[in-house]
């Protein structure tokens, strides 16, 4: 977990499992968010989860949708009984747009509305681009980025472009300096980036913002862990950072909260970095990563 702050700043809370927060103590409004409905891609685990769940506190309804229909049961479960608000899980893959289209048209049945699109949904692992599959960049490249495209597209189509909306997308900063091991997933974000400010542009004028936050390290995450975090961690790998920790997901939520609310009303094309200042200051040695690569390497199945 995060060391403690040295600025006398107190941490939002957070737990490093996917469960819901024991308890939490609002920054903002808690009816922020109230009776707004939030799409959030990958809603199941991780930093989604926390989204969802932060959303929830400030009187949002969600939808949580990815490909395990179980995982979103239990998630949505925990989380309606956290907030008292209503949590619907859905299974689709952001590969297929018909899965999207289906997810989409099954909320605004639900719901009859739909206020804020979470683009958080990805796949990565380390791997150096000479051992990277063609299918394997092209897996990683239509998760994050086509993903992100098609999800987007669909609830414009279907909603936001007559009623307005706000996406954020879950970007990350190890794009900025080619980050060893990572040439797939830096890609398909570095892409992302790019499209927030495309569709920022071009969805202004109907009333939609499009801003993106981009994670450093955040502990107690499925990318936490294939990324090498809790061995960085017990190595002291983050005593390089400005802010010598990692981050937690319940400070990923009040960025991605920020930006999907009135908040942030005259915002848009933003990419909200929230690393603790880490791509300004850490290493990215080729040859300690290789090392790290070939002794750690193992698929997730
Ligand atoms: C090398 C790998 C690999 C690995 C899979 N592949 N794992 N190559 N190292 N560890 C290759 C496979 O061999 C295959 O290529 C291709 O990738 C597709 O693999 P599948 O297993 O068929 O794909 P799929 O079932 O669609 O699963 C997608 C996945 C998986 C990305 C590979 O890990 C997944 O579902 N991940 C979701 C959860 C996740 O990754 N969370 C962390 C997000 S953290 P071949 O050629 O053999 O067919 C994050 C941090 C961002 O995103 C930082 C940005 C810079
Ligand atoms: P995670 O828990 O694995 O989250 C990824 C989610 O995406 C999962 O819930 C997964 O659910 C879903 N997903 C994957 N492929 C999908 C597909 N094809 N269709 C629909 N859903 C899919 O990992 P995380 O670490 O919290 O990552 C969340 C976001 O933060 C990602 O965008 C990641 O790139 C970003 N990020 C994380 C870190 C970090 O340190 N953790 C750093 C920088 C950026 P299913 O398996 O059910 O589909």
């Amino acid at each position: 977990m995060a060391e403690p702050q040295r600025q006398g700043e107190r941490l939002p809370e957070d737990v490093g499992t996917d469960d819901c927060l024991t308890s939490y103590t609002h920054i903002y409004s808690p009816d922020l968010l109230k009776d707004q409905v939030a799409f959030i891609t990958g809603g199941g685990s991780g930093i989604g989860l926390r989204i969802a769940e932060i959303f929830m506190r400030h009187g949002c309804d969600t939808v949580i949708a990815s490909r395990n229909l179980e995982k979103l049961k239990e998630a949505a479960n925990k989380l309606s009984a956290v907030s008292g608000r209503r949590c619907l899980p859905l299974c689709m893959d952001v590969r297929q747009p018909d899965t999207i289209a289906a997810a989409v048209d099954e909320t605004l049945k639900v719901f009859g509305r739909l206020d804020i699109l979470i683009n958080n949904a990805a796949g990565n692992f380390l791997c150096p681009a000479a051992s990277l599959s063609f299918n394997a960049f092209k897996t990683v490249i239509e998760i994050d980025t086509m993903g992100t495209f098609n999800a987007s597209k669909v609830v414009y189509e279907k909603w936001f472009q007559n009623h307005g909306g706000n996406i954020v997308n879950i970007s990350a900063t190890l794009p900025y300096k080619g980050q060893g091991l990572q040439v797939h997933a830096g890609s398909a974000k570095a892409a992302n980036d790019a499209m927030t400010r495309h569709l920022a542009v071009e969805w202004g004028p109907s009333g939609v913002r499009v801003n993106a936050v981009a994670p450093g390290p955040i502990s107690g995450t499925e990318g936490y862990r294939r990324l090498g975090g809790p061995k960085g961690e017990a190595a002291g790998a983050f005593q390089s950072l400005p802010l010598q920790r990692a981050g937690n997901k319940t400070e990923m939520a009040h960025c991605t909260l920020f930006l999907a609310s009135r908040a942030s009303s005259y915002v848009t094309g933003a990419i909200l970095v929230a690393d603790g200042g880490s791509w300004l200051t850490s290493p990215n040695d080729v040859a300690m990563l290789m090392g790290y690569w070939s002794s750690e390497k193992t698929r997730d199945k």
